[in-house]
This record gives C-alpha cells, structure tokens and sequence, in this order.
C-alpha cells in the first residue's frame, strides 16, 4: 500500500465516529479547491516559519497572498528581495513571476482566501510565560474577516489546548462555529534554517484537525505539496508532538552539557566520548554540548508545556532542570576562559581583549534570536572585559529584547595578523568558511565551545574545549 494511501487511510481511522457525522455544507467545495489547487492561501507572517512553505505553495500552482504587520517585509517581498540568507533572493523573483504571489499588509484580503496559515512568533514574556498575543491579535484580525468555509491552520509552536481553547472561541464569536462554518486545525512548523537535507517538501508534517472534516481538509492541503502528511486525532496532539520534539532536544542538550562538566574534571574529552557512543546502532542518539541554547524554539518552547501544566498541578521538573543546566553553560564558559587566562598568561578578565567568532545562535545562519553569545558578551564585559566579535553572517548586531545595549555593535573583519592582540578567542559558533588554521595558527588562546578546531584536524595546545 503506497505511503500516501495509508496515511488517507488513517485520517479517517482517527475518526471512524466522525466519518458518520454528516458533512458541513462547505466541506466538499473548499475539498475541491484544495485538490484542483484554485484555493487561495494567506500565510500570515512572513518570517522563517511563513516564507518557505509560501514558496512552496505557489509553486505547487495554489495562489498566494503573504501577509505580514511589517510593512517592510511586504515592501522587500514585492520588490523581489529576501531578508531570510537561505531563501535567495531568486525563490522571492520567481513567486512574483508566477502571477500567483503577492505580500500584503492589507488583512482584509483573508476575506478571498479559501486556507489561512498562522506563522507568527509565541515568544515568552518577561515572566518566562506563553505570550500569545501574536496569536489571538491575529486570529482576531481573521476572525474580523473571515467566512464560512474557510480552513484556518495555526502552524505556530503553543501549548496543547490553543486551537481549541483559543481560536475556536474567537471564531465561534463571530458566529463561524468550528466544524461547521469553518474548518480549525494545528500543524507545526518543523523548519531546520540552514538544514541542506531537508526543506518545506520534505520535512513530514504532522496535522491535528477539530473534526474529522477539518483534519481530512488540513492534511489534503499539505499533502498537496508536503511528500508526508501525519495526522493525528486533535489539535491538542499535533501541539503536544511539537513541544514534545523540542522538550526531547533541550533535555538532552543539559544532559550532555552536564557530562561536559564532569569529563573534563575527569580530563576526558565528551566529544570523543559522544563519538564513540554514536557507533552503537541502537538505542543512542548523538547530541551535542555548547555555550547554552539559541534560537526561536528549543530555549523558549519547553516552558510553554511548564506553564501549561501547572493548570493540572504538575511541575515539569525534567524541563526546569534542564533549562537551569543549560542556562547555567555561559558562565561555565567563562570561567573556564578566565581560568586559562590566569594560568597561561597569568591574566584576569579585567582589561583582557577577547576576540568572539560567531554570534548567530547557530552556524551558518544570520538568525542570532536568544544566541547565548549575547550572554557571553555580556559576562564578559561586566568583567571589564574588551569584547569584538566577527561574525561573517551578521555583520551588525540588530536590536533584541533581551539586551538592546548590543544594537548596533559591528562584526570586525577577519585580519590574521591582528589576531594575536587578542588574548584570547572564544569560538561561540562554528561557522563554515572561516579558516580555522589561520585562527588557531595566529591566536594566543582559543576557548573551543563547539569542537571546530578538532574536526577541521586542528590540535594544538593553544585550543582548549569548553
Ligand atoms: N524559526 C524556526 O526555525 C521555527 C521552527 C519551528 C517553529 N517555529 C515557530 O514558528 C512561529 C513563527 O516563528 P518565526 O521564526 O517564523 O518568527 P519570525 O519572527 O521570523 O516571523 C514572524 C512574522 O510574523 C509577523 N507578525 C507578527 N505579528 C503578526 C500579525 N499579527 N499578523 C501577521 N504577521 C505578524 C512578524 O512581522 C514576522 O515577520 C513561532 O511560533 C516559532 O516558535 C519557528
């Protein structure tokens, strides 16, 4: 039985009851737009979750509206152009070229759409609780102009009751039951920026639909462009198995950074424990330690289960314990930097100049959301510390919620031959393209967070791995 026969199969095991509910009346016409590919999609935001999948419609044949509050997203978007470093700006030119793609900040237009996607942020607010006012204002925003036989997917990561819990009353307030006027579901993004492997197409997408209808719609949707298609039996279930994904990542990151810790006490090196561990072809699975977590998930996500469960008088004590090891490996960081300063050099942090390689929260990205060098950066100089940084994919630091004091500070060049007036360089990210030889060739002191030196071949005792 072929894959995509299964999984339609499945859909409809979810909801063998359901299958016997009798069929809205806006069911089967917006199943034929989806299948003829005439439904019209707004994507609304248009940022590393909303811009791939846009493409990817409009290139299956469905139209497309991108809508987003920032005007000059919108404005860069019609002009061609691309502020996300892995979507070229060809992949913008050739939405446009169809004649099926235009960015808008003009919300009224989800009256025209048949499928409206949500991509907008779910950040923490300055409690370290869920804020979903992107979500509501946005749902809001739909709900004010949407109509019945509308397929609406929320694709941002929450916790398990949001679609139900939140959007379906905004919605049912406006008179559009769930189920019956228009069609809810909950997919989540799972996009790996920089990832070469796997893209939109090929990434399976987990679906969760309110109902048998809105799952049936929501995975017919993504099945038109997405190879796999895995639905679920509720929206709760789809929002569980993406916070699950992301709670499995952040424990186990604070697990192999607590190892981090006890190794090299022990003068054992975790990365060659963790590549000798991997040959085992069963039953372990490599994860590797850091400065701290980054970026727009796997530092954020875990608490929105936290919060969540205290509604059931549960404390998550698997994910504050490890937030609280992550959290805690800038500082290890720096400590180890400043014990190999006072060792070798016979030098304290104060006055030391520190070189930072790499303050994109991952490598190869121009994406620095929650990049745990902003701490670093900050230790430092609380220290008296003098801190450059170069960084080939973010050559100025934009402005972030959590310390705008860096707004604007800029990425030096890389110049071998200033290199040794630095007392030490921290290596934060581990870029491709940066010529490793020549840094460790030319550098007094290298504090090593991501192993780089080693897998380009490089020892030396000028590098030491924190
Ligand atoms: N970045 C990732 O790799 C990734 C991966 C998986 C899931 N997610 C999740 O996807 C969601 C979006 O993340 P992102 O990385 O795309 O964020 P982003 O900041 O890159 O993009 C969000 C976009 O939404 C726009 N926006 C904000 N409020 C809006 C509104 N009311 N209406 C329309 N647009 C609005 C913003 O201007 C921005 O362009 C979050 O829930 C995130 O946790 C992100």
């Amino acid at each position: 039985m072929s894959t995509k026969l299964a999984e339609a199969i499945s859909v409809h095991q979810h909801y063998e009851s359901g299958a016997k509910e009798e069929q809205p009346a806006y069911y089967s016409a917006l199943q034929a737009k989806i299948v003829k590919k005439t439904a019209t999609v707004a994507v609304c935001g248009m940022g590393y979750v909303g811009l791939p999948p846009s493409s990817a419609i409009t290139e299956r044949g469905f139209p497309v509206i991108g809508l987003d509050i920032d005007d000059q997203k919108v404005n860069q978007l019609n002009a061609g152009r691309s502020y996300i470093r892995h979507i070229p700006p060809s992949t913008v030119q050739g939405m446009l070229n169809s004649g099926r793609f235009r960015a808008s900040s003009d919300f009224a237009q989800i009256a025209n759409a048949d499928v409206v996607t949500v991509c907008v942020p779910t950040p923490l607010n300055r409690y370290r609780e869920p804020d979903l006012s992107y979500v509501t204002s946005t749902a809001q925003v739909i709900a004010r102009h949407a109509r019945p036989g509308q397929l609406i997917i929320l694709e941002s990561t929450t916790y398990p009751g949001t679609t139900v819990e939140i959007l379906g009353p905004i919605f049912a307030e406006r008179g559009l039951t769930p189920g019956q006027d228009i069609f809810l579901a909950f997919s989540p993004e799972r996009e790996d920026p920089g990832n070469p492997d796997y893209h939109t197409t090929t990434i399976p997408k987990i679906v969760g639909g309110q109902g048998p209808f809105a799952l049936e719609l929501a995975a017919a949707f993504y099945r038109s462009f997405i190879k796999r298609v895995i639905p679920v039996s509720s929206p709760s279930t789809a929002e569980a198995v993406k916070l699950t994904e992301n709670i499995f990542r952040a424990v186990n990151i604070a697990l192999v950074n607590e190892l981090k810790v006890i190794y090299s006490k022990m003068g054992i090196d975790i990365w060659e424990v963790i590549e000798a561990a991997k040959t085992k072809p069963f039953g372990f699975m490599a994860f590797y330690p850091g400065p701290g977590l980054g970026g727009h998930c796997i530092p954020i996500d875990p608490f929105y289960l936290t919060w969540k469960a205290r509604e059931f008088d549960i404390t998550t004590r698997f994910i504050e314990l490890a937030g609280q090891i992550n959290a805690a490996m800038p500082q290890y960081v720096i400590t180890r930097l400043a014990d190999e300063l006072d060792r070798r050099f016979s030098k304290g942090l104060n006055g030391a100049r520190i070189l930072i390689l790499g303050i994109a929260y991952k490598k190869n990205v121009d994406d620095m959301r929650e990049s745990p060098t902003l701490k670093l950066m900050q230790l430092l100089e609380s220290r008296r510390a003098r801190v450059d940084y170069f960084d080939p994919f973010i050559p100025e630091v934009p402005k972030t919620r959590e310390h705008p004091e860096f707004a604007g500070r800029r990425s030096i060049s890389f110049d071998p031959s200033g290199l040794n007036a630095y007392d030490a360089v921290l290596i934060a990210t581990d870029h491709e393209g940066v010529d490793y030889k020549t840094l460790v060739d030319r550098s007094r002191l290298i504090i090593d967070t991501r192993n780089v030196c080693e897998r380009c071949g490089l020892k030396s005792e000028k590098v030491v791995k924190a």
